[in-house]
């Protein structure tokens, strides 16, 4: 079973190309919705954009006709804040509709502009927009109060066309952004230091085209091993880098799964005893909360208690009540849920609330005894590419009926 390319660092990659004229070519690039929310508002700010059945996606911004993300846009697509970085590093001026709330938490995008403020920039809130603009973008040292993805993202490719240098202090780690920061390279940016703490980038006057493979999906490469951990092993998953799944790996195996670990691939064997264990989501190289709900579904087929701790956003589990119609035995307690193992699923008709949520209950489904009927199924089309025909090539009986 071969992995797709990242979501998550496809966006961010798409929105790089506003920061040149020249052409950006994308590779290894996943056909999921959210790369054509964001093909749909490059398009409207004048970027020519287009994604192959292969995977292969251009991308033109010869010149950039609006300067506007729209709210119809952004409150379908959260990671749309990602052109505000992209568009003041190449315009010194963005509009940019205020995402707000979101099934998963408040989300608030408090540290992307305070990182622009730094920079120089002129931000206003104006009926439910930021508003941007500067005469000059100047380097600077920006501390996040948080452990920020896409606001590391937008304030590497702002400060990539800043003047000076700016030193990002407490940034993200994750593979997402070293990926973004190798793209920007290629197009002519400096930047050191991604992938630690403290990302160092030294402002050029012009950045040019690139041709950028994106790195597989470490978060579907993650629901299929927890997929194969529930079969009880014989699953090998292709094309992904495990050296991103450390954690998420290191937990599997202290719960009792074990793995034969390829410099590409990650097959998953027949398990010892498998035993409950606790969890607790981090930022990279914690264990990622876009896994929290797959690893929830195992905890309810593994025996023992474990208590799962959500650290990263307030409201997300909201796949749990689900789960529980389907004969889990879960308790939450503000951001923490104790599950008790292993009861057994029953299928049941239930409704998909955000991405990861959705997977979660495909999980369910595939190792519930009897039918399980998952509305709202166009959550997981943002983020997995075509789930159910991988799911199918693996044994699964899974199919789309709407
Ligand atoms: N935060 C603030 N202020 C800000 C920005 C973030 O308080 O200005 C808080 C958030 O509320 C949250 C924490 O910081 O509590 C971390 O949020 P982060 O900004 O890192 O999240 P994000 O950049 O909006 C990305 C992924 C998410 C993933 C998170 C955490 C993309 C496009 N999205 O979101 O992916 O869950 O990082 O790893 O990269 C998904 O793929 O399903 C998904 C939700």
């Amino acid at each position: 079973m071969r992995i797709s390319g990242a979501k998550n660092s496809v966006l961010p990659l798409m929105a790089a190309s506003l920061l040149t004229s020249d052409r950006v070519v994308l590779r290894n690039v996943p056909r999921v919705w959210d790369v054509f929310t964001m093909k749909k508002l490059l398009g409207q700010l004048g970027v020519s954009v287009t994604v192959t059945e292969e995977g292969t996606a251009e991308l033109q911004a010869s010149e950039i006709t609006s300067r506007r993300a729209p709210y119809e846009l952004v409150r379908t697509m959260r990671a749309s804040i990602l052109v505000l970085g992209s568009l003041m590093g190449r315009c010194r001026e963005a509009s940019v509709s205020l995402p707000g709330g979101c099934a998963i938490g408040d989300r608030p995008v408090n540290l992307h502009i305070n990182g622009l403020k730094k920079l120089g920039a002129n931000v206003e809130l104006d009926k439910g927009y930021v508003n941007a603009s500067a005469a000059t973008l100047t380097g600077s040292e920006i501390y996040f109060d948080t452990i920020t993805v896409t606001g590391t993202e937008n304030m590497m490719m702002a400060a990539a066309l800043a003047e000076g240098e700016t030193v990002l202090l407490n940034a993200a780690c994750e593979p997402e952004v070293v990926d973004l920061a190798d793209m920007l390279r290629k197009m002519g940016a400096i930047i050191e230091g991604d992938g630690t703490a403290a990302v160092r980038i030294r402002g050029v006057k012009k950045l040019s085209g690139a041709e950028h493979s994106v790195i597989p999906d470490r978060i579907e490469a993650g629901t299929f091993i927890i997929a194969g951990c529930l079969a009880g092993g014989g699953l090998k998953i292709a094309d992904c880098c495990p050296s991103h799944l450390d954690a998420l790996l290191d937990k599997l195996k202290d719960v009792g799964h074990t793995f034969d670990i390829g410099d590409n691939s990650v097959a998953i064997l027949p398990p010892g005893k498998s035993v409950c264990q606790d969890m607790t989501t981090r930022p990279y190289p914690g264990f990622a909360t876009d896994m929290q709900a797959q690893y929830m579904v195992l905890m309810t087929q593994t025996a023992g208690s474990s208590v799962i701790d959500e650290t990263i956003f307030e409201n997300r589990f909201m796949h749990v009540p689900e789960l529980k119609r389907m004969g889990a035995d879960i308790r939450t307690d503000g951001g923490k849920a104790m599950v008790r193992g292993a009861t057994p699923l029953t299928g049941a008709n239930v409704m998909a609330t955000d991405l990861r949520a959705s997977a979660s209950l495909v999980l369910a489904g595939l190792f519930a005894e009897g039918e399980t009927i998952i509305d709202r199924v166009y959550h997981i089309d943002r983020g997995y590419e075509k789930i159910e025909e991988k799911f199918r090539s693996l044994g699964a009986s899974i199919e789309r009926i709407k």
